[in-house]
C-alpha cells in the first residue's frame, strides 16, 4: 500500500484543518519536500509502518495543498490536535517538531499558521486588550508612550521607582522592566513593585495615569507565586519574556483568576527562531499564539525605526494578527520597542499607526537633562506625529524636544 501525502489543489475545509505555510529548502523537489513534512508530523515515518491503514491514513494523515518553489502549504485535521489536554506545546510539536531537524530538509520555515474557530476557542485570548489598556489610562486614541528603565539591571528598587515617577511627570503612559530584570539581589520584585506601586499612586494623585510592567519571567512552578508578589504589592501589570517562559506558562497567568492585571509580552529570544527569512520560526507565528495564549501586549518591531534587525513588510503583517477580527478574541496591543529615540516616532507611527506602545530606553535615560526631559521629548514626538505636525516644526515651541534631535538628528 502507498500512502500519498500529496493532495495538491484540494480545497480543506479551513475549519476542519490547521493550515501551515513553510518555506522550504531542499535538494529533493518542493513536492517530495513537503510530503516529507506532512508524513513526518502526522502519520508517517521513515518506513511506511505495517499498522498504517488507509482509514488512519485518511483521517489523521497531514495534506499539502501547495507545493510550489520554495513554498509548502500543509493542512493537519483538527482531530490530529489533544483537546483537553495538550494545548500551546502539542500544536508545537506537530507544527513546528520533528521537521525542522530532518536531514533531508537543508533549512525549513514555519511562515504563517492559521488557526480553525474550535481550536482558537480554547484559548483565553487577551483579557484586556487594546481598548482595555486605553481604558485603564484613560487615552482613548493616541498612543501609548513608554520607557523601559535603564540601565536594564543595577538600579536600587527607591532609584527604580524614582526613575519611573520622573517618566510619568514628563508624561509617559507607560513603563517597564527590562528583560533580564527579575528578581536579583539588588532590586528585589517584592520591594520594586512596592516603591514603584507608592510612584505611580502618587502620579495619580497628581492627576497622570501611568502603569509599569513588572517582569516574573521564571520557572512554571513558581509563575504564580511571582504574580501573586507583584498584584499583593500593588502591580498594576505584570511582564514575561514568553519565549523564555513558554506560551503555556503565559496562558496560566492568563487564565488565573488572581491576574486581573494587563500581561506585557517581551519576546526576548526570538531572533534565535526569526531571524533567519528561510529557517526557524516567524514572528508572525509567534504573535498569533501570544494573542491567543492571553497576553495584551506584544513586542513586534519598529517597522526599521530602532536599532533591532527588522522586516517591515513581516511586521505589519504581526501588527495585522494582534488586531484583526480573530473568532470573537480580543486584540493585542502592538509594542515597538528598540532603539526608539524621538527623531524616528514620525517615521514609525508612518508605519504604526495609532494603536501602538512605543517604548524608549535609551531615547528617554539618554539626554543629559535627566529622564523627564527624556520622556516629555519622547511625549511631544508621539504628540507631533499624531498631529501631523514635523518633529522638528514642532520643537521650535518644546525645547525638550528640540534638545533629542539635536542629539540624535531627525530621521
Ligand atoms: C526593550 O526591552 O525593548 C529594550 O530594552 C529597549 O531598550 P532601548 O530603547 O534602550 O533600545
Amino acid at each position: 500500500m502507498t500512502i500519498d501525502y500529496l493532495a495538491l489543489g484540494e480545497e480543506l475545509d479551513p475549519e476542519e484543518y490547521v493550515i501551515c505555510e513553510y518555506i522550504v529548502k531542499s535538494d529533493l523537489d518542493i513536492k517530495t519536500a513537503a510530503s516529507r513534512i506532512a508524513e513526518e508530523q502526522s502519520t508517517g515515518t521513515w518506513t511506511h509502518p505495517t499498522t498504517l491503514s488507509d482509514d488512519i491514513f485518511e483521517r489523521y494523515g497531514a495534506k499539502v495543498v501547495l507545493a510550489e518553489g520554495n513554498k509548502a502549504t500543509i493542512g493537519y485535521p483538527i482531530i490530529d490536535f489533544s483537546g483537553d489536554i495538550g494545548g500551546i506545546p502539542q500544536i508545537l510539536s506537530i507544527v513546528a517538531g520533528n521537521l525542522f531537524g530532518l536531514d533531508s530538509l537543508k533549512k525549513v520555515r514555519l511562515d504563517r499558521l492559521y488557526l480553525p474557530k474550535d481550536v482558537v476557542e480554547r484559548y483565553p485570548g487577551p483579557q484586556f486588550g487594546i481598548e482595555g489598556l486605553r481604558d485603564v489610562l484613560d487615552r482613548p486614541e493616541k498612543p501609548l508612550v513608554g520607557t523601559i528603565v535603564k540601565p536594564k539591571i543595577g538600579l536600587p528598587p527607591q532609584d527604580f521607582a524614582d526613575y519611573v515617577y520622573e517618566a510619568g511627570k514628563g508624561g509617559l503612559t507607560n513603563s517597564k522592566d527590562d528583560e533580564t530584570l527579575v528578581d536579583q539581589d539588588f532590586c528585589p520584585l517584592e520591594e520594586r513593585v512596592s516603591r514603584v506601586s507608592e510612584a505611580l499612586d502618587r502620579l495619580e494623585e497628581e492627576g497622570h495615569k501611568m502603569i509599569h510592567a513588572h517582569n516574573i519571567t521564571t520557572s512554571a512552578h513558581e509563575i504564580l507565586e511571582a504574580a501573586d508578589i507583584a498584584i499583593e504589592n500593588g502591580a498594576r501589570q505584570i511582564m514575561v519574556d514568553v519565549l523564555t517562559v513558554g506560551f503555556s506558562g503565559l496562558q496560566v497567568l492568563a487564565e488565573d483568576p488572581s491576574v486581573d492585571v494587563p500581561i506585557h509580552v517581551h519576546r526576548a529570544m526570538h531572533g534565535a527562531l526569526t531571524r533567519d527569512p528561510e529557517h526557524g520560526i516567524s514572528m508572525a507565528v509567534i504573535s498569533t499564539l501570544s494573542r491567543m495564549a492571553g497576553g495584551d501586549a506584544l513586542h513586534i518591531g519598529t517597522y526599521g525605526a530602532g536599532k533591532m534587525h527588522a522586516d517591515i513588510s513581516h511586521e505589519l503583517i504581526c501588527k495585522e494578527l494582534l488586531t484583526q477580527e480573530m473568532y470573537g478574541i480580543k486584540s493585542m496591543m502592538p509594542v515597538s520597542s528598540g532603539g526608539l529615540h524621538p527623531g524616528v516616532i514620525g517615521e514609525l507611527m508612518e508605519n504604526s499607526g495609532n494603536d501602538v506602545q512605543i517604548q524608549a530606553g535609551g531615547g528617554v535615560a539618554g539626554p543629559p537633562d535627566g529622564i523627564r526631559a527624556g520622556a516629555s521629548a519622547m511625549c511631544q514626538a508621539v504628540d507631533a506625529a499624531y498631529k501631523g505636525i514635523s518633529a522638528v516644526e514642532y520643537a521650535k515651541d518644546h525645547p525638550e524636544l528640540e534638545r533629542a534631535l539635536e542629539m540624535w538628528g531627525d530621521h
